[in-house]
């Protein structure tokens, strides 16, 4: 669509203050239904008339075009200035085709993938009405137990900054007026991951060095990339909740920032001041989220009820307001909904366009390239001939493989485990038993025996675990993270009754998994991977995919690890003699180690990938020069695979703490049979700066240590000395 010319400005002058701070509202579709008596409840509750309903600039939470075109429709003939809707969604990890899960992305630790499935969403969204999408969700998290460590791409900065922004530029493109594109909003700003003990909603303390080196980059990022919104987090973030937090809503994000584009609270978030003990009075919840400069409210009736009267009694100039509803009218106009208020969407388009056969491609292909292959003494990948496959376990046939925040995506449009085996060996004999539950609380073993009968009479055996899909998301926190109820029972006994076994996780984060780690020969990890989890399983396994995806988030032996992460800061006592350990001045847990089972960036591949040589192309560097490191890799065996080349980098002596490694860069490639490739990565003095006790961003001259590999086994280093 060509660039609109519709004059915002002359729109602004002919509205009222109450239609303009009506732009900056939004609420849940629901509440803008044709029955009224659908309707008088939920608007009384939230003190608002069906008269104030017609000024509200946006919505949230419809089902598809039809709705969005008949609610449209409705709108713009009931608002006197016939300003259309904005429509916006959680459009996560796909809007009709699911996806895997944003930690299953980070684990391809493939941006191009990402861009892939990120603008395959966009193009199913809009043609079903969407304008903008509340993704990408960025938070930096270190705490499994945290349900919503599903929707971030784990615990590396850098990792999440790449992973967001490449959804941001997938999803908006260059003009968002493309029908095929959405504007996005990033969250949940600031470090809504760091809720304490993994809490869902639980406060967040954290000094200002750390949440600038750890928590805000991937959000600045994301910024860089051009997102057009952001969304402040719910928690309260060292004392104030983020929406009425002036540090870091003015200073950092405007002042330091320079963040200009549109700010929508979380759901409620601002009614929540009262629950947080800020304050009972929502026209001083309403001053204080205004004045830290958000500019849309979701879901509460602070701004709708109060703006106004701020206004009036001059605590806010009308200019303000304008300032505010002249960004959403300029997003309207972004999107072309001047001129298209349904930007393309159609009945007829969103049933062409979504869960197409080339859509359901793409999502297989990212569901094999976020699996992680955690562990194989060689059972994987399955011979194809083998006579008899036996799928087992509580998740063997479930089509519950969407994962939490699955949009407009249907399970009964998802491939079982045992069906995608069917697909790929229809000559083959499957069966299946259950063997137990998943729920964390279902203890009935009545299903042992046959499933172990079954193991015993097939060649291959298939061992479905996980948790339930429900445990992770947005108030799905954990107290444990294993395999629920008796799975690790299951497992014991079946893995005992069939050698050729492998499991197959589907978790929303990293399980305690050591029992199973103990007992079973090979563990892939699928996370919630989407619309045709079962069909790449099938692929994973029998070897017509070849896993190529790395842990984003540690997998920790024991829970009391948590929070656990490769990135840690040295401490004065990193390693203890035998003898120190005996005097008791152990820095590791009593029975198990510091360790995680499986460290940020582990993950196997059915291709033998050498680390052949580490190359700088110089030993000294200076502020103004950099360095170039050359990894190369050979592939020693005859099947073709992907890597993930990962470039670490440690600062030996800093006046701060500094982590024992940082991933400062990595590259997926793929390596043919005996191939050999180079990758070189560029290292700059920018990217050895951190935040020094005064939180100053600087680097310190020094020496510095660059290495491959993954975090906790480094294969190749050297080192290089940074002047002044
Ligand atoms: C979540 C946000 C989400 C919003 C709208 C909130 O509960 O925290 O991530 O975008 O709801 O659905």
């Amino acid at each position: 669509m060509a660039k609109s010319s519709f004059d915002v400005n002359k729109l602004l002058s002919q509205m009222t203050l109450e239609e303009k701070i009506g732009q900056l509202v939004q609420f849940n579709a629901s509440l803008f239904g044709s029955s009224a008596a659908e309707i008088t409840g939920p608007l009384e509750k939230l003190g608002v008339s069906s008269e104030q309903l017609k000024n509200v600039g946006s919505t949230l939470n419809f089902k598809g075009a039809g709705e969005v075109i008949a609610l449209q429709d409705k709108h713009m003939k009931e608002d006197r200035n016939h300003i259309p809707m904005l429509f916006m969604m959680d459009v996560i990890h796909g809007y009709r085709t699911i996806y895997p899960i944003p930690l299953g992305l980070g684990a391809s630790f493939d941006p191009e993938l990402v861009k892939e499935c990120s603008e395959m969403a966009a193009k199913e969204a809009s043609a079903g009405g969407v304008h903008v999408t509340f993704t990408p969700m960025v938070d930096y998290v270190r705490d499994a137990r945290w349900g919503r460590v599903m929707e971030s791409c784990g615990e590396d900065p850098y990792l999440n900054s790449v992973m967001g922004a490449a959804q941001v530029k997938a999803f908006q493109g260059d003009d968002l007026s493309d029908d095929d594109r959405l504007a996005t909003c990033v969250k949940h700003f600031a470090a809504y991951g760091g809720a304490e003990a993994g809490r869902d909603y639980n406060t967040v303390e954290i000094s200002e060095r750390l949440l600038r080196e750890y928590y805000f980059p991937a959000y600045k990022a994301c910024i860089d990339a051009g997102v057009t919104m952001l969304m402040p987090s719910f928690n309260s973030l060292n004392g104030v909740p983020s929406i009425a937090n002036k540090w870091l809503m003015k200073k950092v994000l405007k002042e330091e920032w320079g963040f200009e584009g549109v700010v929508i609270s979380d759901y409620n978030a601002i009614g929540e001041l009262k629950k947080h003990g800020i304050t009972d009075d929502m026209k001083k919840g309403a001053e204080m989220a205004f004045d830290c400069g958000c500019d849309i409210e979701m879901m509460s009736s602070a701004y709708i009820n109060h703006l106004a009267d701020l206004v009036r009694e001059g605590r806010f100039s009308e200019k303000m307001i304008d300032n505010a509803a002249l960004k959403v009218l300029e997003l309207k106009k972004r999107l072309g909904l001047f001129e298209d208020p349904y930007h393309g969407a159609s009945v007829e388009k969103e049933a062409a366009v979504c869960l197409t056969s080339e859509h359901r491609a793409i999502s297989r292909r990212a569901a094999e390239g976020c699996a992680v292959l955690l562990k194989n003494n060689g059972v994987l990948p399955f011979s194809k001939s083998v006579k008899k496959i036996a799928v087992i376990g509580p998740l063997a046939t479930t089509n519950e493989m969407k994962g939490s925040w699955s949009c407009n995506g249907e399970n009964e449009d998802c491939i079982t485990v045992y069906q995608g085996i069917k697909n790929l060996l229809p000559n083959a004999e499957v069966v299946t038993a259950q063997g137990c539950g998943v729920e964390w609380d279902n203890f009935d073993r009545s299903g042992f025996d046959e499933a172990v009968e079954l193991a015993k009479s097939a060649d291959a055996v298939v061992l479905c675990l996980g948790e339930y899909q429900k445990y992770s998301g947005e108030g799905n926190s954990r107290i444990d993270i294993c395999l629920t109820g008796v799975q690790d029972e299951l497992a014991k006994l079946i893995t005992a009754a069939t050698p050729n076994t492998a499991a197959v996780v589907f978790s929303g984060r990293p399980l305690v998994l050591k029992a199973l780690d103990s007992h079973a020969p090979a563990i892939l990890e699928m996370w919630w991977p989407g619309s045709e989890g079962g069909n790449a399983v099938a692929r994973l396994l029998f070897g017509d995919a070849n896993p190529s995806g790395k842990v984003p988030m540690s997998f920790p032996k024991a829970l009391g690890q948590c929070p656990i992460y490769y990135n840690h800061p040295s401490t004065g006592r990193p390693k203890m003699t035998p003898e120190e350990v005996h005097q008791g001045y152990a820095s590791n847990y009593i029975g198990e180690g510091n360790l995680p089972l499986y460290p940020f960036g582990h993950g196997l591949s059915y291709s033998n990938f050498v680390y052949e040589t580490l190359e700088l192309d110089k030993t000294t560097m200076t502020k103004d020069s950099e360095i170039k490191v050359s990894i190369t890799v050979y592939n020693d065996s005859d099947v073709v695979g992907k890597e993930v080349v990962q470039l670490y980098m440690h600062d030996l002596w800093a006046s701060t703490v500094r982590p024992i490694q940082s991933l400062i860069g990595f590259e997926k490639i793929e390596l043919g049979a005996r191939e050999r490739k180079t990758v070189t990565f560029t290292v700059k003095e920018t990217m050895l700066r951190f935040y020094d006790a005064e939180c100053n961003f600087i680097s310190e001259a020094g020496e510095f240590t660059l290495s491959t590999g993954c975090a906790d086994n480094l294969l190749l280093t050297k080192s290089f000395t940074l002047e002044n």
